[in-house]
């Protein structure tokens, strides 16, 4: 078998990471979670008092100049490393472990508006095309098949109903919560209209926008198993390694 590149893309939450890394696992590659990083920038801009909660439309509001400042001058440090127990890479940011602070609502909620900005796109390109010079590696986000490695060998967009996916997505977390108060704060329709608002930003922005590339095989898995859609995928991996 020859060593290639999978370029995994598709909408939030549809299970695209657990996917991405079960793979990467089965078959020897390096896995690298991209969505990770743009949410490692945003908890940067946090830590930071980068953002400013709009009084009129509630929103949250970046400072780009800053954050563009921070990132030319090599303030923001993302870096992987595998995580002994759970065999998958973990989130660093300049040294410090933030796995689990990247996944909470407060990053979720903001890392659209940041991955819409075309000089932290440009910066988390470069660092991913880097990341696939020798091959061997899976891939995930929204634009890897068509901006970071439209070249790669085999490119699956992964969709399922934005329904399906607020349900996944609220269960994940149900199973995080530690306290009966963290379950007790967790709302579908909040994470549902999360789940939306975040599939409307990523299809619509201007720099390298959500869409499936023409070569890339569709995986809709509302209705699959995950055995199911292992099997599908190491098919397919069999298929362009061969
Ligand atoms: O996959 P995720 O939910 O962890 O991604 C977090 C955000 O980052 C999401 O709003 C989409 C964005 N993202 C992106 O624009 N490009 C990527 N390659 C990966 C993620």
């Amino acid at each position: 078998m020859k060593k290639i590149i999978i370029a995994i893309d598709g909408y939030s939450s549809c299970g695209k990471s657990t996917m991405a890394k079960d793979l990467a696992k089965t078959i020897g590659y390096v896995y690298v979670d991209t969505g990770a990083m743009y949410r490692a920038v945003t908890l940067y801009a946090l830590q930071n008092g980068m953002f400013k909660e709009d009084k009129v439309s509630g929103q949250s509001l970046i400072n780009e100049p800053e954050l563009k400042n921070a990132i030319h001058q090599g303030k923001i440090r993302i870096t992987f490393k595998v995580n002994q127990t759970t065999g998958a890479p973990d989130t660093y940011l300049n040294g410090q472990l933030v796995e689990s602070e990247i996944r909470q609502m407060e990053v979720s909620s903001r890392v659209s508006p940041i991955a819409a900005l075309p000089f932290v796109r440009e910066l988390l390109t470069e660092q991913q095309k880097a990341m696939g010079r020798e091959k061997g590696i899976v891939m995930d986000g929204r634009d890897i098949g068509t901006a970071v490695f439209p070249e790669a060998e085999l490119k699956i967009f992964v969709t399922a109903s934005a329904k399906v996916r607020a349900q996944r997505r609220y269960d994940e977390l149900l199973g995080k919560a530690k306290t009966r108060e963290e379950a007790e704060v967790l709302n579908f329709d909040d994470i549902l209209k999360n789940v939306e608002e975040r599939d409307y930003i990523d299809t619509h922005r201007e720099t390298a926008p959500l869409r499936q590339a023409e070569d890339a095989l569709v995986l809709d898995n509302s209705n699959l198993t995950k055995e199911e859609q292992k099997e599908w995928l190491i098919k397919r991996y069999e298929e362009s390694a061969r």
